[in-house]
């Protein structure tokens, strides 16, 4: 199974989930190939912010070695399941399929915690710590849940 993560930047949020995803299944010794993207090209080749990489590191979780790439159609086809932070991610993502194969790999992340609701992982970008705490926090629990179709 190979995962993408992704959002605007890929440096707040789809490295948390790249992170955590990577952690949480190496926990429970399931085999998952992981990256994270972003669909802007604003921070390419950057670690992920420092306040994302505080309260991972605070949390145990080590995303220091993850640097920002540009999500590109090629991802489709290296990537089983496509996972999304927000609606606007989700837009962006799919205006690049090519087929509905493409589109139908395409999902938000927080329906893994919440079936149905198309709820999003707010952009913590221009905000405080609470933000990053509760990004991390949403995350956790939606890896987690995902990761019980493995066993
Ligand atoms: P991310 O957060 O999409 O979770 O990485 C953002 C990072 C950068 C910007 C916006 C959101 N930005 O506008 O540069």
């Amino acid at each position: 199974m190979k995962v993408l993560m992704i959002c605007l930047g890929n440096i707040c949020r789809s490295p948390v989930a790249e992170g955590l995803l990577k952690q949480r299944a190496e926990e429970l010794g399931i085999s998952i190939t992981v990256d994270s993207a972003g669909t802007s090209n604003y921070h390419i080749g950057e670690q992920p912010d420092s306040r994302s990489l505080a309260h991972a590191r605070a949390r145990g979780t080590d995303i220091s070695d993850l640097r920002g790439r540009q999500f590109t159609t090629d991802d489709f086809d290296a990537f089983d399941q496509l996972f999304v932070m927000d609606y606007s991610n989700y837009e962006n993502v799919v205006k690049l399929a090519r087929n509905e194969n493409d589109i139908n790999k395409v999902d938000l992340l927080l329906n893994q915690l919440y079936p149905g609701e198309n709820q999003s992982v707010p952009d913590p970008y221009f905000g405080g710590d609470e933000g990053f705490e509760q990004v991390y926090n949403l995350i956790d629990a939606a890896v987690t849940n995902y990761l019980k179709n493995f066993k």
